[in-house]
């Protein structure tokens, strides 16, 4: 088992995939966005490897995020890999979907139980402003191969950016009534690459529900309260499905956190929001002894940050949260 100072059983490995991306989103990149040489990339047998590695330690749930996690090659024997590791008991993704019409029943397949597409708005138009680059309807026909693949339950993620698609959040929610699907809003956070836009933009939580409620009236509590992984959730009366708020800015879920992350380029990232890391993947190539690797990993898990920083002004600036996965 792997343990913090702080007691937190560390048992959830988020791997980023690839820092590279066919989308250029306002709030995650700038549009000349350089990414990182393959080379220096994770490659297959090295993700695999780690993989065997963190399982042992008591790591059973994996999520696979990007970047883009779609455009690496091989994702599908990647995901196959990974989710026949044993110890490994969840594999999903977060994935903006727009490669999932092809790949969803195949990711599937492999072992993939369930992913959670970013879409920030309905509106066509305003999808392309804010991805620069994106085809609203790729997206939604990815989503419902998605749903026909049974990964389930579709998780939805949507950002509100101030200017962008603040007013949205209500046809997003609205999304929820007919469908079982969670549409969970997620505060923006700064980091490197559009820090600008990530702080001077930011809806919070609370603007985002009253939005909500007064459309469809008051949110009623759905999980008994209990947060449904960093979300607490909620559903509008008679809904199918539920909305879920992500915080991390004016609630951070800090003591709850069991996870950690592992970058594209293979560094052990303790908190998403603090800038300490742990190279492992140069140690790897240099022939580094299983014993070695063990204690990098169990030392960094017992050096997990408490918590980030944000409320005393300290924004991440070593990466763009593209190299960092979500
Ligand atoms: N703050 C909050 N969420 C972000 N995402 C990307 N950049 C940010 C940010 N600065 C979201 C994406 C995706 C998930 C991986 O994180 O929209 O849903
Ligand atoms: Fe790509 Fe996701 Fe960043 Fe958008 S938020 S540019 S989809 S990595």
């Amino acid at each position: 088992m792997a343990i913090d100072r702080f007691g937190r059983n560390i048992h959830y490995l988020r791997i980023s995939l690839t820092d590279h991306c066919n989308l250029r989103c306002v709030y995650c990149m700038a549009e000349d966005m350089t990414f990182q040489p393959n080379a220096d990339l994770m490659q297959d047998d090295e993700i695999l490897f780690f993989t065997r590695l963190f399982a042992g330690f008591g790591f059973d749930k994996i999520r696979l995020t990007g970047g883009e996690p779609t455009v690496r090659a091989n994702v599908v024997e990647l995901v196959r890999g990974i989710a026949s590791t044993e110890g490994v008991r969840s594999v999903s993704m977060t994935t903006n979907g727009l490669l999932l019409k092809k790949l969803a029943q195949p990711l599937a397949a492999a072992g993939l139980q369930r992913v959670n597409v970013s879409i920030d708005t309905l509106n066509p138009e305003k999808f392309k402003r804010l991805t620069r680059w994106g085809k609203l309807e790729d997206v939604w026909e990815g989503i419902l191969a998605a749903e026909k693949a049974r990964l389930a339950p579709i998780k939805i993620n949507a950002v509100a950016v101030k200017g962008y698609n603040e007013e949205d959040m209500v046809d997003l929610a609205a999304l929820t009534i007919e469908r079982p699907w969670q549409v969970r809003f997620i505060e923006m956070m700064p980091f490197a690459s559009a820090t600008d836009l990530q702080v001077n933009q930011v809806v919070t939580m609370a603007q985002i529900r009253q939005h909500i409620e007064s459309e469809f009236g008051k949110l009623e509590v759905s999980n008994e309260g209990r947060l449904d992984g960093e979300a607490q959730v909620f559903h509008i009366r008679g809904a199918k499905g539920n909305v879920g708020f992500i915080s991390s800015v004016t609630h951070p879920f800090c003591a709850d956190c069991t996870r950690a992350r592992l970058t594209s380029d293979g560094k052990l990232r303790l908190c998403l929001l603090r800038e300490k890391e742990v190279d492992l993947l140069t140690p790897l190539r240099a022939g580094a002894s299983f014993e070695e690797l063990r204690r990098l990993i169990l030392n960094g898990i017992w050096d997990k940050p408490w918590g980030h920083g944000l409320a005393e002004g300290f924004i991440p600036l070593n990466r763009a949260m593209s190299e960092i996965g979500g």
